[in-house]
């Protein structure tokens, strides 16, 4: 059997540092059983849609789980009742295996979502806990007495969405911390059995056969052991280097003011050192079995303390999230900032992760889009994505450009949607159900969804995007594809170019010694010029956004469309 580049290079390297992951929510991915909800019978229905081994799929190499697990559902699976437990309304613990058995035939990996900052209130460690102040479990979680003689919570902590981080347990009469919902009381990490506890629910999974593990808010595990107050906004010290205020969507802006009052310093109850030694145990575990992998959501502003979690000898996450991608405007010198900025803070041997969309966030086809451009930029922001140095992640149904549902009211089932801030709609719009076909709801489901359909399925639907050649998903799948074979995309050095791209461009250079490619993204709405006058050689273009694009050879100046990306292989760059 002739192997290709990708198999090839996964004899010897990691096999997360080429895979393109893909993201499923599983309540909105495919509904076997007709109950509205998703579930894991109905992903292994569509295991073929993602890759049944030929470029008639979309070929991916990975999927990472939001959670499945037992929860109450006070945020969605994000508040986890038992760790090694399938919820019902997903299936069983066999069904699991059946999936993971059915995934690693097609030669996809299975990450499952870690949620260990917290439990569910209802998990039975924190019912012991809160039972009475000598319970066993008490110092599982963190219980603390109250200010003003029990009148004010401990310190000043806001929780991660809205309010207090301490509620009031009458019974025992102290408050517990919680950096979410008081439904997610957060786990005592400097408690020696929690870490066991917890390394213990993470043998479960590698034993059964999982490949890797997402780690959700890993970043604020551990807490000040002072409990010190967090300093105002007002007095935040300004990040050298950091971010500058254009980065930033309007949006995020306006939600930043109507939350005034929310805003601290997250000082002491995020990125404490002992976080670190908490990974270092966690890496141990995983590195107890072979091939296994980790992604950790870490949120900071500065890449410095993102980069950090790599570990000082790439002893903690093989891979980190750089979120501030995602705040980049629609400009070339955003994007190109933001990455050069990463790129630098990384340390030698870090491999990055790459997202635009996840189920926290607006999709980016409604961030970046207007109506008339929503073709042409998807395509280009599906070039930029799977052309970066680092692993892609895909958000189910990016693929075929799904958009933001605007849902009415009514409809809204997040906890942080409409109740506290006024123009927030919360995170329902990108959690909708994968629009498969035009059916009656939309081929998710025989009965009504748990968030309705958006209702432009019509007009955007798997099933219709297939017989369409210049679709969104056949350019997904022809760039996977064409990725597997491309060295260079798989494993070469980023340099991005300056000399000859206009401000309004992007261009970078993906190389190994054996192949040199070159990636021109025109983030403008004007045709752009590209003149790379050192390029003395070429083979030609590989793909391009734009349909009307001959492949095969080219010349520069190289004149792009307006959204236009091309991928461009060059036989000799000096
Ligand atoms: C981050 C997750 O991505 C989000 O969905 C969740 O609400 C919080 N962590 C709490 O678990």
């Amino acid at each position: 059997m002739i192997m290709n580049r990708k198999e090839q290079l996964n004899e010897v390297t990691d096999w997360w540092k080429t895979a393109v992951f893909y993201q499923i929510y599983p309540r909105s991915f495919m509904d076997s059983n007709n109950d509205g909800i998703g579930d894991l019978a109905g992903i292994i229905s569509r295991l073929d849609y993602l890759n049944d081994g030929t470029a008639g799929s979309l070929g991916i190499d990975a999927i990472w789980f939001s959670p499945f697990f037992t929860s109450p559902d006070y945020d969605y699976g994000y508040d986890i009742a038992d760790y090694c437990a399938i919820d019902p309304r997903y299936g069983t613990l066999e069904d699991f295996d059946k999936l993971l058995e059915a995934a690693h035939t097609r030669n996809i990996k299975v990450m499952l979502d870690l949620v260990v900052n917290h439990t569910s209130h209802l998990h039975s460690w924190f019912q012991e806990s809160r039972s009475s102040r000598d319970s066993q479990k008490r110092d599982w979680y963190i219980w603390r007495d109250g200010r003003a003689f029990g009148k004010k919570p401990p310190n000043n902590w806001r929780n991660n969405f809205f309010g207090s981080a301490w509620s009031w347990d009458k019974k025992t009469e102290q408050y517990y911390l919680h950096s979410f919902l008081k439904e997610q009381p957060d786990l005592n990490w400097s408690n020696p059995e929690v870490r066991e506890a917890i390394a213990g629910v993470i043998r479960f999974w590698l034993e059964r056969g999982v490949d890797g593990f997402r780690l959700d808010v890993a970043h604020i595990y551990c807490k000040d052991k002072k409990f010190r107050n967090n300093p105002p906004f007002f007095v935040r010290e300004k990040i050298k280097d950091g971010p500058r205020f254009g980065d930033r969507t309007f949006m995020a802006n306006i939600m930043k003011l109507l939350a005034l009052p929310e805003l601290q310093i997250r000082k002491y109850n995020q990125h404490q050192p002992e976080t670190h030694e908490v990974l270092r145990q966690f890496r141990l575990v995983f590195d107890a079995y072979p091939a296994r992998t980790s992604v950790g959501e870490i949120i900071a502003e500065d890449p410095q303390t993102i980069a950090s979690y790599y570990g000082t000898n790439n002893d903690e996450l093989h891979m980190n999230f750089y979120f501030e991608l995602l705040n980049c405007q629609w400009k070339a010198a955003a994007f190109k900032r933001c990455l050069e900025r990463w790129e630098r803070a990384l340390p030698a041997g870090a491999w990055p992760a790459y997202t635009f969309s996840n189920h926290d966030v607006v999709r980016a086809i409604s961030r970046y889009t207007s109506s008339g451009n929503e073709d042409s930029r998807a395509k280009l922001l599906a070039l930029l994505l799977l052309t970066l140095k680092g692993t892609p992640f895909i958000y189910y149904g990016e693929e075929i450009a799904m958009k933001e549902a605007k849902l009415p009211k009514v409809s809204l089932k997040d906890p942080i949607g409409v109740k506290w801030y006024p123009l927030y709609r919360g995170r329902d719009g990108c959690r909708t159900p994968m629009q498969w076909d035009n059916s009656l709801h939309a081929g998710f489901s025989g009965a009504a969804p748990w968030l309705p359909v958006n209702p432009d399925t019509e007009k955007c639907n798997a099933a219709a995007q297939e017989k369409d050649s210049h679709s969104q998903l056949n350019f997904f799948k022809r760039l996977i594809w064409l990725r597997k074979d491309l060295p260079a995309l798989l494993e070469g050095k980023f340099t991005s170019i300056n000399e000859g791209v206009p401000d309004s461009c992007f261009c970078y250079l993906r190389e190994t010694d054996q192949q040199k490619l070159i990636i021109c993204l025109n983030f403008s709405s004007h045709r752009q010029e590209i003149n790379l006058t050192r390029a003395n050689g070429y083979s030609g273009m590989l793909i391009s956004t734009n349909p009307g694009r001959e492949s095969g050879s080219i010349t520069f100046p190289l004149t792009l469309e307006p959204d236009e990306g091309c991928l461009v292989e060059f036989s000799s760059v000096k």
